[in-house]
């Protein structure tokens, strides 16, 4: 079921190829070691999701112009910032199958690189004059933070159950898709119903997005960056609240215990993972992202069908069977 990435791309190649070197000139820099490590981030590019939802939506919703390629440069450069300051935050050496730019160039560096890439953002779309975008993506930035200060914030105490998990995740990883979506379709259409309407598909979409990538966690595949990292960072996800749920008192107990005093024991964090494993918890949490798959479905499915709504039907299966 679905059309791999390649061939997704394949339907917007000409828009993808002009977006590169948008996206490579933003971010340049006269300071020579700034302009060493954004190469450095260019040459080892990630999946480019975000882009591809801006085009698609954008092009579902009217005729793709010159705010199209500002929306993607915008949202692909502050989701970098967010990756580079990620590391940081998560103690993690490892992204995109290389060095994070915090092993590379230490924590220092990589705090101010995450900025640079955050002004350069918002100053793309200050130089275009596209006051709506920088709304849109400024709320997106604002709703991470908060998102990941949340995860923190339960990550010290423990206490998060079903409701805090999709708050978080809502938050730090659906707001920005959601804004992709949404400013693909105002790069297009003033018609806000629409621009609604395809902010809520990516909300959706963002949400089975995260839970995707908190599956890969309790894996063993190479997916390019570090696993087991969420329990060694005291993350609960949805697989692991769902587990500690349905299991009696002293199992809890015990399960808790490991992830507050033993979460830097490889051993003991093998055990936390197959608990969750044996628990039922992966399948649970699968189920859950289809749930939300098939409510962007649904939406998607307010549009007529034509070969653009296809293809983003395709992005989405694609995101949801991804295998990094
Ligand atoms: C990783 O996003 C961060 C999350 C929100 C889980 P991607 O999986 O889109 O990262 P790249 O850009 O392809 O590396
Ligand atoms: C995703 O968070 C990054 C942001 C939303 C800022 P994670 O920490 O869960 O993602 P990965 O696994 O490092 O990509
Ligand atoms: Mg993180
Ligand atoms: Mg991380």
């Amino acid at each position: 079921m679905g059309n791999s990435l390649q061939q997704i791309q394949a339907s917007i190649a000409d828009e993808l190829q002009a977006f590169e070197k948008h996206f490579r000139d933003a971010m340049r820099s006269p300071v020579p070691l700034l302009d060493r490590i954004t190469y450095y981030i260019v040459r080892r590019k990630g999946k480019q999701v975000r882009p591809m939802f801006v085009f698609l939506s954008a092009k579902l919703c009217g005729e793709i112009g010159e705010a199209t390629y500002t929306a993607a440069s915008l949202v692909e450069l502050l989701h970098t910032a967010s990756l580079v300051h990620d590391d940081v935050v998560d103690d993690a050496l490892e992204r995109r199958g290389f060095f994070s730019i915090n092993a590379l160039w230490k924590n220092k560096i990589a705090v101010l690189v995450g900025d640079y890439l955050f002004s350069q953002g918002f100053l793309v779309s200050l130089k275009h004059k596209q006051f709506h975008l920088l709304e849109i993506l400024s709320d997106a930035v604002k709703d991470m933070v908060e998102g990941e200060l949340l995860q923190i914030e339960k990550a010290r105490r423990l206490d998060i159950d079903e409701e805090i998990y999709y708050e978080i995740i809502r938050q730090k990883t659906a707001s920005l898709i959601s804004s992709a979506c949404s400013a693909g379709a105002a790069s297009t259409t003033r018609d806000e119903i629409i621009i609604n309407r395809m902010r809520l598909f990516g909300e959706k979409i963002g949400i089975a997005f995260q839970i995707r990538d908190d599956l890969f966690d309790f894996g063993s595949d190479d997916i390019g960056k570090p696993l087991g990292i969420d329990i060694k960072e005291k993350k609960m996800t949805l697989p692991l609240i769902y587990a500690l749920n349905r299991s009696d008192k002293p199992t809890r107990r015990r399960i808790i215990n490991l992830i507050k005093r033993h979460n830097e024991n490889p051993e003991k964090v093998r055990e936390v993972i197959d608990f969750v494993r044996n628990s039922g918890g992966l399948e649970y949490a699968k189920t859950a992202m289809l749930r939300f798959r098939d409510e962007a479905f649904s939406l998607l499915h307010e549009f007529p069908h034509s070969e653009v709504r296809q293809a983003l039907e395709d992005l989405v299966i694609f995101v949801t069977e991804r295998k990094k």
